[in-house]
């Protein structure tokens, strides 16, 4: 098992004021995010709906933090362009939301955007095993996905710990992120597991200071 030295914080927007999304996001890049995470669900993959590329594109502008748009769609394919016009840097896609994630992922590089392949809490980890040389990044979810504010599974721990030996093998420089309750004492854990991008709505947009938040979330050890 390798740990890693300093994780990325990834605020998701999820848990942020809809109403002024624009000033949240430019808050968070000013109180020391790394990437913006943004949670696209369409109702049918999920049992929530969120927002579309309108919403990515009219954010872009407020901020020059890499966006890393998270797809909860099904079927993602006819979307793909939409996302990396509307400027998404990182695409995911679910692997569970098939049908041929390596062809979307090949889609997605050839669209400039960098691509990612997303585990839900049932899927194994073999399951990336054949994509290691067309994904940018794997996130693996420590909650199902749908919803902000659920608790961490750390069931996914040993999983973390698996792709991130599976990571070295491959020799390829991927980025491991972790998505789902998130806070100061599971972002150590994900970290020590393997962790190297950590993903927190409710842990940072229902914090006063966004800055203490992110600080919180950057284990002590780590550097
Ligand atoms: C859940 C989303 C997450 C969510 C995380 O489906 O993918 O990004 O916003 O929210 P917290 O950090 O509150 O668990
Ligand atoms: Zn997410």
């Amino acid at each position: 098992m390798t740990s890693v030295a300093r994780p990325l914080i990834a605020p998701s927007i999820l848990a942020a004021d809809f109403s002024r999304l624009g000033e949240e996001v430019a808050a968070v890049a000013k109180a020391g995010a790394d990437w913006i995470h943004l949670d696209v669900m369409d109702g049918h993959f999920v049992p929530n709906i969120s927002f579309g590329p309108q919403v990515v594109k009219a954010l872009r502008p407020h901020t020059t933090l890499p966006f890393d748009v998270h797809l909860m769609i099904e079927p993602a394919d006819p979307y793909l362009e939409a996302f990396a016009k509307a400027g998404a840097d990182n695409i995911l896609i679910h692997i569970e939301a098939g049908p041929h994630a390596h062809r979307s992922l090949q889609h997605i590089r050839a669209l400039g955007a960098k691509p990612g392949i997303v585990l839900c809490p049932a899927t194994p980890p073999e399951a990336v095993s054949e994509l290691m040389d067309v994904v940018d990044i794997i996130l693996v979810m420590t909650v199902n996905p749908g919803f902000g504010g659920q608790k961490f599974l750390t069931s996914q721990l040993s999983k973390i710990s698996r792709l991130r030996d599976m990571i070295t093998r491959s020799g390829r420089d991927i980025r491991l992120a972790v998505d789902g309750g998130i806070d100061a004492t599971t972002a150590p854990l994900a970290v020590k597991a393997g962790a190297d991008v950590l993903i927190a709505g409710s842990a940072i947009y229902a914090h006063a200071d966004y800055a203490a938040a992110i600080a919180a979330l950057k284990p002590q050890s780590a550097e």
